[in-house]
């Protein structure tokens, strides 16, 4: 089974498989960064909702808008073609200003949005709103490419986090604190 050209940009199936044996089904997941829907669909296919938080602007950082995810009037085409008629909700906006007005309890937090430090340091935030022992993964953790994936997840997440699992760069936690003391 090959990558189509329209999953690049997308979290490996492998990853997401792996993923939904730890999350199971039943969840509302969040997903910060959703491109073109192919793993919010994978997602809600395996049966959990799915609210998407995706301002379709084709950037991992806004200071270097990505090549690859390059905007074009397709990106939003085909989200809509890949979500129909499956459990997904889509905010069309930055995470930073979705979070303003969201107000649910969630399972399950994805983080696969502006991939820069300050960006993961903001969608850290979401955290308020995942249930206790609920999931929280960060996508593209250790790529050379994002260094400020590691930095942010290092210092605000790790050691404080309960670890559950890396699936290559997609690194897994639990959202329950450890007790240091
Ligand atoms: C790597 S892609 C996401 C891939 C997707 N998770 C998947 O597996 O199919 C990153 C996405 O994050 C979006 N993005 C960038 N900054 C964002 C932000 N502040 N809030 C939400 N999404 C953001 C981009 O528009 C892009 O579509």
């Amino acid at each position: 089974m090959g990558i189509s050209k329209k999953d690049i940009g997308s979290m490996p199936g492998f990853q997401v498989a792996v993923l939904l044996k730890v999350i199971g089904t039943d969840n509302l997941v969040v997903e910060i960064g959703s491109y073109r829907g192919v793993t919010a669909r994978r997602i809600a296919r395996a049966g959990n909702k799915v609210i998407c938080i995706e301002p379709f602007m084709g950037e991992y950082d806004k200071s270097k808008v990505s090549k690859e995810l390059a905007v074009t009037n397709t990106v939003k085409r085909d989200f809509i073609k890949n979500t129909k008629d499956l459990p997904i909700t889509l905010i069309e906006d930055y995470s930073y200003n979705a979070i303003k007005n969201f107000d649910k309890e969630i399972d399950v937090l994805i983080i696969d949005g502006e991939h820069s430090y300050n960006g993961i340091k903001r969608d850290i935030e979401w955290i308020k709103f995942v249930k206790p022992c609920g999931i929280i993964a960060f996508h593209d953790y250790g790529l050379k490419q994002f260094p400020g994936i590691k930095d942010a997840v290092d210092e605000f997440i790790t050691g404080k986090y309960v670890f559950i699992k890396n699936i290559c760069t997609l690194k897994v936690f639990r959202n329950e604190v450890i007790d240091n003391e």
